[in-house]
């Protein structure tokens, strides 16, 4: 009997309540899981004394979970050091705060073999395997050492830097040729499979097929996918409309008092272009004192991976930030920007993004960016929003209505919020039409359906009939 195999850092058991916090990948995975029988491995998030490998099963709403936790030391140099402080940097373009340090790289190598140590024995021979992000690029290189022979299938969240990028990093090489232990390779967008596959072939020497679908390198052959990953559009419209939505939407109109709420919801890091946002906002309330009182932001920053300094950095410098603007410009009753540090439940964002009459997602670069598609699927078709979407996001590849800016631009960004107010009814709604149905059309049950059936080809059908049985 066939199963699929999920392997990520992060597990998150399903909780059975559409209401949670739990991110709509999770939400993907999960469903993927109970109908192909799976089993989600990961860390448990948690630090023991000495790693022991001790698998930790549980079942919930159809989901089997196995966790293993980790030692301090992997969690310092495999999650706090190669993952977030040398490989998310570095793929988001930001060589600046990447760090190179071959303690980080070593933590990074024997976590992965850990892994793959404890997960084996979990994989029977008929199972496919489907391993999540960058935390994990190694595994399948570790698995096949031991002998795995199971498809395994890699997708990465994130983007894929440049060539030249890369080869900073000195475990470039290494890294890029355990990729090809995989069968099959996803990406969100073209843009990054074709920097992928720019340093496969220049720096490699791989070769690719006519139709850019196929990567030879000596004598493995990994196939590569562009698929753009969804959000659960049915799920969210569901929460759109939830008593609590409405609660919040109505709370926010409320307390916005007949001004326009213009909302960003992030998690606080660098890669999401805050402090230029922050500054293109000022912009505007500069280059427009009429507008002044008229708006105000609402962004919501849950704070994330705060052990590591450029997060401890980011945060302090925000709060800065948004200190000196609110002091500049608030008056007795209007605050400019309010900065909250706290994530909040789906239901609530989804009342939160209706009441705003532009959502501005303007990160430096991204992967994909849900909350983009969060924002749109939110509107009310009537009388929507306005997408304020950053060119360097992976969403605005899907998503051309929405008003591009470029995040670097102070002047940019205030042009677009300006556009944005004054944009009239009809052609908000009908920026707004293709994008939801891009969103209906592709959602995160489409993204996941694209990659197994790519990794799986014909058996995806069959194990699907063996699971109804
Ligand atoms: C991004 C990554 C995910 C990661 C998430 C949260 O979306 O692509 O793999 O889980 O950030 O980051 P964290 O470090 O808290 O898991």
């Amino acid at each position: 009997m066939s199963r699929l195999i999920v392997i990520s850092n992060r597990v998150q058991a399903p909780t059975g309540s559409h209401s949670g916090a739990q991110g709509g990948l999770a939400v993907a995975l999960a469903a993927a899981l109970r109908e192909y029988r799976g089993i989600w491995f990961g860390w448990s998030g948690e630090q023991t004394d000495e790693f022991t490998g001790q698998i930790s099963l549980q079942r919930n709403d159809g989901v089997t979970t196995a966790t293993v936790d980790l030692e301090e030391q992997d969690i310092e140099e495999y999650y706090n050091g190669y993952a977030n402080r040398t490989l998310w940097p570095l793929f988001h373009y930001r060589i600046d705060l990447a760090e190179y340090e071959r303690g980080f790289a070593g933590g990074y190598q024997r976590v992965n073999e850990r892994f793959a140590e404890t997960v084996l024995p979990l994989i029977e021979p008929d199972d496919v395997v489907w391993i999540q992000d960058y935390h994990m690029i190694p595994l399948a290189a570790e698995l096949r050492k031991r002998d795995c022979r199971n498809r395994i299938g890699f997708f990465l969240h994130i983007p894929w830097p440049p060539r030249r990028l890369l080869s900073t990093l000195p475990e470039a090489e290494e890294l890029v040729r355990t990729l090809f232990a995989y069968d099959l390779i996803g990406f969100h967008t073209e843009e990054w499979l074709q920097s992928f596959t720019d340093y496969a072939t220049q720096e490699l020497g791989a070769t690719l097929d006519e139709a850019g679908r196929l990567l030879r390198l000596g004598d493995r052959e990994v196939q590569i996918m562009a698929c753009p990953i969804g959000i659960d559009a049915d799920e969210f419209i569901q929460a759109a409309r939830s008593p609590t939505a409405r609660l919040t939407f109505r709370q926010m109109r409320d307390s916005a008092v007949g001004r326009a709420m213009i909302v960003g919801v992030d998690r606080l890091d660098y890669s999401k272009g805050l402090e230029e946002r922050f500054l293109g906002y000022e912009r505007f309330l500069l280059e427009h004192p009429e507008e002044r009182k008229e708006v105000f932001l609402l962004q919501i920053a849950p704070p994330s991976r705060g052990t590591v300094e450029s997060y401890q950095k980011i945060r302090a410098d925000l709060e800065g930030l948004a200190g000196r603007i609110n002091g500049a410009y608030a008056d007795l009753d209007w605050v400019p920007i309010r900065y909250v540090n706290q994530g909040y439940a789906r239901d609530v964002l989804a009342g939160v993004y209706r009441a705003a009459k532009i959502g501005l997602v303007t990160p430096l670069r991204d992967g994909m960016n849900l909350v983009a598609k969060e924002y749109v699927a939110a509107q009310d078709p009537e009388d929507p929003g306005v997408l304020i979407l950053s060119r360097f996001a992976g969403a605005a590849a899907q998503m051309p209505s929405a008003l591009l800016v470029n995040p670097y631009s102070a002047e940019d960004m205030s042009d677009a919020i300006m556009q944005a107010l004054r944009m009239r009814r009809e052609e908000r709604i009908a920026r707004w039409r293709p994008m939801m149905d891009m969103i209906e059309r592709e959602d995160v049950l489409w993204w996941r359906q694209q990659f197994t059936h790519a990794l799986l080809g014909d058996r995806a059908v069959e194990l699907l009939q063996d699971s109804d049985q």
